[in-house]
């Protein structure tokens, strides 16, 4: 029996409680939630992404109906700073058709495209020589003999300029191409080639993929945390996600490396978040690097921002509350009006670091940032961080520097078993009702069954009944694509035609929908004695430290102590995924791998104990 004392005043529940925590990790932008079609559209590409990538990756060139050219890569001249290569495409024989040679793209596992369906294609170009002016756009089926729908693009002049058109495609292939045939002989230069449906979320041109947009709307979160995660800090200090880079037109953004072992094109940045939190009614809450980035990833060491630059990045910090908030004409708020919003997107939330370690530097750079923010934005509520674990030496020193400086809310991440989240349940019931505000920005019971979305739903419930100091929570990650997953578990797989939204999703769904305002005094009486949880608890396997991105397993062992290890199957084409490797309590229990399909295999589960040996050798292949 569940008594609940309707008469008591209870407790109020934060409106802000259930959000969802976004970052660009297992593909989950480029070619994920930001709908664009092209791979490396803007031939961006490189070795520094990831070692077998270049400029003209996911490109190839065609010499059909007798055409002959060539493809390169140049720097001179290009459309923008920010966006330094371009390809030239160059035809030295016409076709039987006239037409010159084309650059085809293979999309992101294909382009998947819809019968009926209308297509923006956009494109920069510019003629270096000859009369090849006149370009065809088109989406074909994968070998080529089937046009599903094409538009002419030109005249192409001698400086930079901007096409478009509009394809209406004939058929439903989801592994289709998408091509650019050049009008004749001569060279012409390209940049930014863009191929996207019409029909996004909410019909925002450039926008996102309606039915993953829709899977994350229909959990109704309070809030969307973004960029990340780590991704936010980034991998060295060059590497942090810096926000102004990231709102203009889409050629004047600087794209880079994803810390996760790829490529960011910024195509989703600061001004497609605002826009899609507002399309979803949640609060936006955009964390900014605490002026370090990611511990130990600066090859030179130095994980702070140099002193000297430091003023400028505050002002940096300052003028992203101006740009989401201020007048049309003020000078941030303006950049935000010529995007095309005039209207203040509301931000009341700003995060300020993720997982840093408390060093003196984080201290510093922290605080500089946050007396600016107090001084100037006293309604901002700032979100700091308290590291990785609620535990540990960091965790400590980052709630005592939090409490120190009266942080309003700060930010811990729980990866744990599902045994650690129900036997945590009530972990929030003797918390400090005066200090810091609590921020669960990343959690998840390691697995995506019923046992760890049982415990995910007892951990919520935890939170729901101290929701007046835990203030916020986020399930992490959230998206991951089949065949590209970094990270497990998740809460919502994908490929570029389906959404499967797991069992941990319909926890996250179930809390958030119905999410109370004030928690009542609850009693359960003659409840039957708890099972002891199983011993044979679960974890999802990270292979790699830091950053490595992707491994292939080459051999994998697990025995008893002092015994032969069996040899696991035959690892051959598994990928393992990446992580951090966190062996808990007495040990590994269960070791899965994940094929390159996200398909699983079991290597090898054993009881908890101190006895069991666990080995595994992996070959890094990227990252
Ligand atoms: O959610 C994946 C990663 O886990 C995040 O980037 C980071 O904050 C945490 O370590």
């Amino acid at each position: 029996v569940v008594e609940v004392d309707a008469a008591a005043p209870g407790t109020a529940i934060s409106p802000d409680l259930f959000g969802v925590f976004f970052e660009d990790l297992n593909h989950a932008a480029d070619g994920g939630l930001y709908a664009e079609l092209v791979q490396n559209r803007s031939f961006e590409y490189s070795p520094d992404h990831r070692p077998e990538w270049h400029a003209l990756t996911a490109w190839e060139l065609l010499e059909r109906d007798g055409a002959a050219g060539s493809v390169t890569v140049s720097v001179e001249a290009p459309l923008h700073p920010a966006n330094p290569h371009h390809a030239v495409l160059r035809t030295t024989t016409a076709g039987a058709d006239g037409r010159g040679a084309a650059l085809r793209n293979e999309g992101f596992d294909g382009v998947a495209v819809r019968e009926g369906e209308r297509y923006d294609v956009s494109l920069f170009a510019r003629l270096a020589d000859g009369t090849a002016d006149r370009l065809v756009a088109q989406i074909e089926s994968r070998d080529g003999s089937r046009v599903y729908g094409r538009a002419e693009l030109g005249p192409v002049h001698g400086s930079w300029e901007r096409h478009s058109a509009v394809i209406t495609c004939e058929a439903t292939d989801p592994d289709a191409r998408f091509t650019v045939v050049a009008g004749g002989v001569g060279t012409v230069h390209l940049d930014l080639v863009s191929l996207f449906p019409q029909a996004t979320f909410h019909d925002r041109p450039g926008g996102l993929r309606a039915d993953l947009a829709q899977v994350i709307a229909d959990l109704k979160p309070k809030f969307v945390r973004f960029p990340g995660g780590c991704l936010a800090h980034g991998v060295g200090l060059g590497n942090m996600y810096r926000w102004p880079e990231t709102i203009g037109p889409l050629h004047e953004r600087r794209q880079q490396r994803n810390l996760w072992g790829y490529h960011q094109s910024m195509g989703l940045g600061y001004y497609e978040y605002f826009q899609f939190c507002e399309d979803i009614g949640a609060k936006p809450l955009p964390v900014v690097p605490a002026g370090v980035c990611c511990q130990n990833t600066e090859p030179t060491g130095q994980v702070g921002i140099p002193e000297e630059e430091m003023p400028a990045y505050v002002a940096e910090v300052l003028a992203l509350v101006e740009w989401a908030n201020g007048p049309a004409d003020s000078p941030w708020g303006s950049l935000r009006a010529a995007a095309g919003h005039p209207e203040p997107f509301g931000l009341e939330y700003l995060g300020v670091g993720n997982e840093d370690t408390i060093t003196d530097t984080f201290r510093d750079r922290f605080s500089r940032i946050h007396d600016a923010l107090r001084e100037h934005h006293p309604e901002i509520i700032v979100v700091g961080t308290v590291g990785p674990s609620p535990t540990g030496e960091d965790w400590e020193k980052g709630w005592a520097f939090a409490r120190e400086r009266s942080v309003p809310v700060v930010d811990e991440h729980s990866y744990k078993s599902p045994r650690w989240f129900l036997e945590n349940t009530r972990r929030f019931d003797g918390m400090d009702r005066e200090g810091p505000h609590l921020y669960i920005g990343e959690y998840a019971a390691r697995d995506n069954d019923m046992g760890s979305a049982v415990a995910e739903a007892a951990y919520m419930i935890g939170m729901e009944r101290n929701g007046d100091v835990v203030r916020l929570a986020s399930y992490a990650p959230l998206l991951a694509k089949r065949g590209h997953t970094q990270w497990l578990p998740d809460l919502v797989y994908f490929d570029n035609t389906n959404v499967w939204p797991t069992l941990n999703y319909h926890v996250q769904h179930m809390h958030s929908v119905n999410s109370g305002d004030t928690a009542l005094p609850v009693t359960v009486v003659g409840a039957p004695r708890a099972r002891p949880v199983p011993e044979t608890d679960r974890h999802g396997v990270h292979v790699g430290t830091g950053h490595d991105t992707r491994a292939e397993f080459t051999d994998a062992r697990i025995g008893p102590l002092g015994a032969e290890a069996e040899p696991a199957p035959d690892f051959a084409n598994w990928a393992a995924e990446s992580g951090t490797w966190e062996p808990e309590g007495d040990g590994l229990i269960q070791q899965t791998a994940y094929g390159a399909d996200d398909s699983r295999l079991v290597l090898a589960e054993a009881a908890a104990g101190p006895s069991y040996a666990f080995s595994v050798r992996a070959r890094k292949n990227g990252g």
